[in-house]
């Protein structure tokens, strides 16, 4: 069976705790994994803007022995004219995996329904579940693991990061509370499957709108930026109700003391947190950008082992 990551509820707990695993080993070793020599080629394909993602996406297929096919969405007929699921088809005839960064979720969904080698999230309008695996990577290392530790995400609750931290936290058995203003909290069904797997892992998760009763002793505090891609021009004050869940040294005052801070990047320095947040002995900022590629490592060898087909299962 073909295994995609289109939303951090693809990983089920024990293989979120594998691919974590791996993506550790593969930080200590790494140019030790070469899964994809040969090479296999991997497609990452973007519809939005990226640094981090693309750079760490690209660095990481090499440094698995495979050959990074990094293209600009907009440069091919990729969602223009050809239906997306036609795209994910022929570009199974190509290449090993397929990993794309678009707007809606339909978009990414489609591109699966299609394909027949596993497709990636590297960011949706919905979700954006590579960043949580490292994320998650950087609290087991920080914090010495993830379950039963609160993390405290401010800011915009009804975005992206805002969706992932519930699911991937809630796998991780986190305790995860998301604070925005009230016109930005979290999708309903996104909380809904967040608090069925919570009551699985036993984390608990809670959307808010106070930041302080969100951060309030919390193990980590996590922010994001407070307008995300293709919400430049919606025409919705995205500064003044946000100023509250800015993360700054008196929000943090309320955070465990031994509280790490956490932002996806990039940052929007004076807004979302400050530099005494950021560039603080609290931030593991800069760790967490590098475990993006330890994590996507792990991941690709992951989704790739487990989409195997089973000779077992095969008609005779
Ligand atoms: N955090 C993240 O996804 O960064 P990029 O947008 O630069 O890829
Ligand atoms: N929420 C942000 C994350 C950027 C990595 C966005 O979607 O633009």
């Amino acid at each position: 069976m073909i295994r995609h990551f289109l939303a951090d509820d693809d990983l089920s707990p024990a293989e979120q705790a594998a691919v974590l695993d791996l993506a550790a080993r593969m930080k200590t070793d790494r140019f030790a994994y070469r899964p994809l020599d040969g090479p296999r080629s991997v497609a990452v394909l973007f519809d939005k803007h990226s640094l981090r993602t693309r750079i760490s996406f690209d660095v990481g297929i090499a440094e698995l022995g495979g050959h990074p096919l990094v293209v600009d969405a907009q440069a091919t007929h990729f969602g223009r004219g050809e239906t997306l699921a036609d795209a994910g088809r022929v570009l199974s005839r190509y290449v090993a995996a397929i990993v794309l960064r678009t707007h809606g979720d339909d978009r990414i969904a489609e591109v699966a329904q299609g394909a027949t080698v596993p497709v990636v999230n590297a960011l949706t309008d919905g979700y954006h579940p590579c960043q949580l695996l490292a994320d998650l990577l950087t609290v087991r290392e920080r914090c010495g693991g993830t379950a039963g530790r609160t993390l405290a995400y401010v800011g915009d609750a009804a975005n992206n990061m805002a969706h992932s931290y519930l699911l991937a936290g809630a796998t991780a058995g986190m305790h995860v509370r998301v604070a925005g203003p009230a016109d930005f909290q979290p999708d309903p069904d996104v909380v809904a499957r967040a608090e069925k797997i919570a009551s699985a892992t036993g984390g608990s998760v809670r959307a808010l709108v106070d930041p302080v009763e969100a951060v309030r002793g919390a193990d980590v505090v996590a922010t994001d930026t407070w307008t995300s891609m293709g919400q430049e021009g919606d025409g919705r004050d995205r500064i003044t109700p946000f100023l509250p869940y800015q993360v700054n040294e008196a929000l943090l005052a309320h955070a465990a003391p031994t509280a790490i801070v956490l932002h996806c990047l990039p940052a929007h320095r004076g807004e979302e947190i400050t530099d005494e947040a950021l560039d603080g002995p609290c931030s593991a900022v800069f760790d967490q950008a590098e475990n993006r590629l330890h994590a996507q490592k792990a991941l690709l060898t992951f989704l790739l082992e487990a989409s195997i087909p089973d000779p077992a299962a095969s008609p005779a």
